[in-house]
């Protein structure tokens, strides 16, 4: 594929949208506007709103481009106005990658909360492409409430690939949920891998980042080998304002995959 200029927003439309949960809806975009890499982030423009970073929840490996977005403000809810067949202005990619090649012939321990699954998907739809270089892939997941679950009609068939393990817990349950109930780290208490080499990887909401990340550091994972994929509040997107600094990391340039031997002498680096 031609290499694109990152700086330009390429006009692209959207094929279909999935409601994945009351806040919650994935845009499925029509073809791969700009190649990335699991883990970096586009800017998305909606023209008359303004752009804002998203990680697209899609395979690198797909021909088409998905993002995973939760309305909180502005820039969300005008993408929330859209409708399939409008368009959206894609740019980048930027920021760092999750260091696959480190990650071949080791169990992954991945771990997510609420809409923090998108980065997350884009990542297990990587592992699991080349599914024999990993030894195994764990994902561990926690919503709010089954309704919150993001992904829900995908993971039945996730669940049955060989090699993957998956176990969800949700915050309050409902008479359809048979599965466990507490926030995500009551399915940390059994972690089935080998933490003094394992890789393990973490997105979700601050206060879930932080306790997730000191339940895995107890447990043995070594600092360098926690990647923990932050999502601070962007402006410039090219390290010149300082809005997404966490120490002496920009999120934007350095990050958005940083790993907790960076930031743990951080004083509230999930804040
Ligand atoms: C690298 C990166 C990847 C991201 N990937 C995703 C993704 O895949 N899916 C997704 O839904 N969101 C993702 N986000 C968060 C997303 O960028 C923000 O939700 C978005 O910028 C909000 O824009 P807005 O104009 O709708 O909200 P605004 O009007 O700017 O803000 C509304 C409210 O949300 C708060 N807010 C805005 N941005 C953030 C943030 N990043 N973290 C915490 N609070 C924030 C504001 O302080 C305010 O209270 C990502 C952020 C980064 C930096
Ligand atoms: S967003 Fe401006 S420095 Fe990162």
């Amino acid at each position: 594929m031609e290499a694109v200029n990152p700086y330009y927003p390429i006009p692209t439309k959207i094929k279909k949208i999935i409601p994945e949960t009351p806040t919650i809806m994935t845009f499925v975009l029509d073809g791969m506007p700009i190649q990335f890499e699991a883990g970096q982030f586009a800017e998305l423009t909606v023209p008359g709103a303004g752009e804002a970073p998203f990680t697209p929840s899609s395979s690198p490996y797909a021909d088409t481009m998905e993002f995973t977005i939760m309305q909180v403000g502005r820039v969300t809810e005008a993408l929330f106005d859209l409708k399939e067949g409008d368009f959206v202005g894609v740019r980048g990619p930027f920021g760092k990658a999750y260091p696959l090649q480190d990650f071949k012939g080791k169990e992954v321990f991945i771990v997510g909360g609420g809409v923090g699954f998108a980065p997350i998907r884009s990542l297990f739809l990587a592992l699991v492409h080349n599914i024999k270089d990993y030894k195994k892939i764990y994902l561990r997941y926690g919503a709010r409430t089954p309704q919150d679950i993001v992904y829900k009609h995908l993971l039945p068939q996730w669940e049955k690939i060989k090699g993957v393990d998956i176990v969800l817990t949700v915050d309050v349950g409902d008479e359809s949920w048979h599965g466990t109930v507490g926030v995500v780290t009551v399915i940390l208490d059994d972690i089935p891998v080998n933490v003094k080499t394992s890789p393990t990887v973490v997105c979700g909401p601050p206060l879930m980042m932080k306790f997730t990340t000191q339940r895995l550091v107890e447990a043995g994972f070594a600092a360098p080998n926690v990647y923990l994929s932050m999502e601070q509040n962007m402006s410039c997107g090219i390290g010149k304002c300082n809005h997404c600094r966490v120490g002496k990391y920009y999120v934007c340039k350095d990050g958005p995959v940083l790993t907790w031997e960076n930031i743990k002498d951080i004083e509230e680096p999930f804040a």
